[in-house]
């Protein structure tokens, strides 16, 4: 097993992927890992499709503006936001947080005024909002997957729309991002880095 940091410092986005299957227990630990992550009031907004079959991988990389490497997967995690869910339990996780944690009275009344607010948004305007929340459960994932010896590549690039009618999934699914996942057969070079002193402000 890998200390955090040699899981950060030796992923890379891996786009050449040996055909051998994820086995199942290596998947659920991957879920696992997502489904430990934090989110804003606790609200878990985080959903996931596993794909394994080569005819729906096959439609996610044409999804996907063609990148075909995604095809090359043994699995491809669909990786989603419910955004009902995130807004509903908005409420409710302000007052559970109250329970569990030293919160500020004021503090919930501005959670509480927060959800409301989201109630009138569309679901292009909410979107980004509860994706903020479902990238750190991928980041889990994709530094997790390290441990069993597994690549990803995030792929933001995405035409959604596709993947929707794909699936069939109404508007309170966003989706966030497709995760090619697979054993590598490449091993990239570190890309290039800014310097500390370039990102402190
Ligand atoms: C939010 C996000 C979206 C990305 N989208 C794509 C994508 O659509 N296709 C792709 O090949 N790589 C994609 N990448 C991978 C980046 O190109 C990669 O992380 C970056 O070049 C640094 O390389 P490294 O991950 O190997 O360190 C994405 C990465 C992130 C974090």
């Amino acid at each position: 097993m890998l200390t955090t940091k040699e899981a950060i410092e030796k992923r890379r986005s891996i786009r050449k992927f040996k055909p051998d299957v994820i086995p199942q227990e290596a998947l659920g630990e991957l879920i696992e890992a997502a489904r430990l992550a934090p989110s804003g009031s606790n609200t878990q907004p985080w959903r996931f499709k596993i794909v394994n079959d080569q005819e729906t991988k096959n439609k996610l990389a044409e999804a996907a503006y063609n990148q075909k490497f995604i095809a090359t997967a043994p699995t491809v995690l669909v990786c989603c936001a419910s955004l009902k869910e995130y807004a509903d339990s908005m409420a409710r996780g302000a007052k559970d947080l109250g329970k569990t944690m030293a919160i500020e009275p004021h503090i919930l009344k501005t959670l509480e005024n927060r959800a409301d607010a989201l109630r009138p948004l569309t679901s292009a305007q909410l979107g980004p909002i509860v994706g903020f929340h479902v990238a750190i459960a991928i980041e889990h994932i994709v530094l997790r997957a390290l441990d069993f010896g597994l690549g990803t590549c995030w792929v933001k690039l995405v035409d959604t729309e596709k993947v929707h009618q794909l699936f069939g999934w109404d508007e309170n699914i966003s989706i966030v991002a497709l995760l090619p996942i697979g054993y590598p057969s490449e091993d990239p070079k570190p890309r290039k880095r800014k310097q500390l002193s370039e990102i402190i402000i």
